[in-house]
């Protein structure tokens, strides 16, 4: 059975464990001291995200991240599957599987609202032509990728195809 996001603005995240981990000391809130030089035009509400892995240990893990980095009243955790989850009211999509699992994803992100954006940690998606593509190094000095997309994404062939000749 499908399980349904409710809210109208939402973020659905693969990526649990990265997600509700120790953000980095320079974003930790109350640390940027910048006074405020005029009221914001609307007003901070935060934007609430879900997240869903079907290995109910990357679950309770990544809750008891969220309890402990005090952002557990942020985000919900799902345990479920991917697969059998309606998360076509997202805005955002963000996604750490595999190459081959974003390809089966796509009949669902395909669906997604115009101007929805997906993102990919480290993995592309075939066939479907990435907006930009980030490349990072992390403190360990490993790259890494970014992917992203903008539904509806620019088709891509595949590789054999972009060398045929005539
Ligand atoms: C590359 S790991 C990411 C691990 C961890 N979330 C992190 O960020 O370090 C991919 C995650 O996808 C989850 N996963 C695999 N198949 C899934 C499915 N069909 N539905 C939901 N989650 C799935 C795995 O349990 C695993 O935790």
């Amino acid at each position: 059975m499908s399980r349904s996001f409710r809210t109208r603005s939402q973020m659905l995240v693969v990526l649990v464990a990265a997600l509700v981990a120790d953000p980095p000391a320079a974003a930790k809130p109350g640390q940027d001291r910048a006074p405020l030089t005029r009221e914001p035009d609307i007003y901070f509400v935060p934007t609430p995200q879900e997240a869903v892995d079907i290995d109910p240990e990357r679950v309770r893990e990544s809750r008891a991240n969220a309890r402990r980095s005090g952002v557990d009243k942020l985000v919900t955790i799902r345990h479920a599957d991917i697969f059998e989850t309606d998360f076509s009211d997202a805005d955002v999509v963000t996604l750490y599987l595999l190459p081959t699992l974003n390809v089966r994803l796509m009949p669902q992100l395909r669906k997604l609202r115009p101007g929805t954006r997906i993102l990919s940690f480290d993995f592309d998606m075939e066939g479907a032509k990435p907006a930009e593509v980030f490349h990072g190094v992390t403190s360990d000095g490993d790259g890494y990728q970014i992917y992203k997309w903008v539904v509806p994404w620019q088709e891509e062939r595949a590789p054999d195809q972009k060398t045929d000749s005539h």
